[in-house]
């Protein structure tokens, strides 16, 4: 039925004339649904789903991303997509101001309970349509951007992709970092993470390091992980 209506001439027509962009919102709208359900199940399961506490494999991806990070401190760190704040931990360690910042309300909740600091300070949000009120010299996306319409996958997700990220990138101060990481299985999986790091390139940033870790047997079987580091230009380089 749906489809037949779909199809009826002054529907495409009215399509056509008006409603590309509500036909994408709609096509975002069941994508964010989609994966806020997803998520939800995941921390319904009780705590540490992605054994952080325990598995070598993730124990092994922090302390490089701490690695990454040695030797500066920062004073406003945004971290999307903390979890349970396992990170997050170790980034109030490092940096004077840190903004953690989810899309579940029972990650953030136990993310309190673990890193009660007053200077870490907690959002739950949709990063894609979260509009910071500020400035970060620091900014930590692992493991959360593959949960954001895939930017190869068409136009409108290409488009949303792109809004989110030159948004998020535009309130990353001159001389500040992103730290991205991204596990991957496949060659399919690695080159969707390199293509996360040519856009970010592609905005001006411009790469420091780059690293890959991993055939660490993990419960999915093995699992790498691409590390990448960053620097938006100061206006004089
Ligand atoms: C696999 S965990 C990664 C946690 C941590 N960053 C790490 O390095 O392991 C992904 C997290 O991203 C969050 N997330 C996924 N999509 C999000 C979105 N659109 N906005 C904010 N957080 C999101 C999930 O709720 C989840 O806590």
């Amino acid at each position: 039925m749906f489809k037949r209506l779909f199809e009826a001439r002054w529907v495409q027509n009215l399509l056509a004339r008006y409603d590309l962009k509500l036909l994408e919102r709609l096509m975002l709208a069941r994508h964010d649904f989609t994966a806020r359900d997803k998520l939800r199940r995941v921390f319904r399961r009780g705590a540490d789903p992605y054994q952080y506490a325990t598995s070598p494999y993730e124990l092994t991806r922090f302390e490089r991303m701490s690695g990454l990070l040695t030797g500066r401190r920062f004073c406003s760190a945004l971290e999307v997509g903390c979890a349970e704040g396992h990170f997050t931990r170790t980034l109030a360690e490092i940096c004077d101001q840190v903004t953690a910042l989810d899309l579940s309300e029972a990650a953030l909740c136990r993310a309190r309970a673990l890193v009660d600091q007053p200077h870490v300070e907690w959002i739950q949000a949709n990063v894609r349509t979260w509009q910071p009120d500020k400035s970060y010299d620091l900014m930590v996306m692992a493991e959360v951007l593959y949960y954001l319409p895939a930017p190869t996958k068409g136009p409108s997700y290409e488009k949303a992709f792109t809004l989110f990220i030159e948004r998020l990138l535009s309130r990353l101060e001159p001389g500040g970092r992103l730290l991205l990481a991204h596990g991957y299985g496949t060659a399919a999986e690695l080159a969707m993470r390199e293509d996360y790091g040519l856009r970010v390139e592609r905005l001006g940033l411009y790469r420091l390091a780059s690293e890959r870790i991993g055939d660490q047997p993990h419960d999915k079987g093995t699992l790498f992980c691409l590390l990448q580091l960053f620097e938006k230009p100061r206006p004089n380089k």
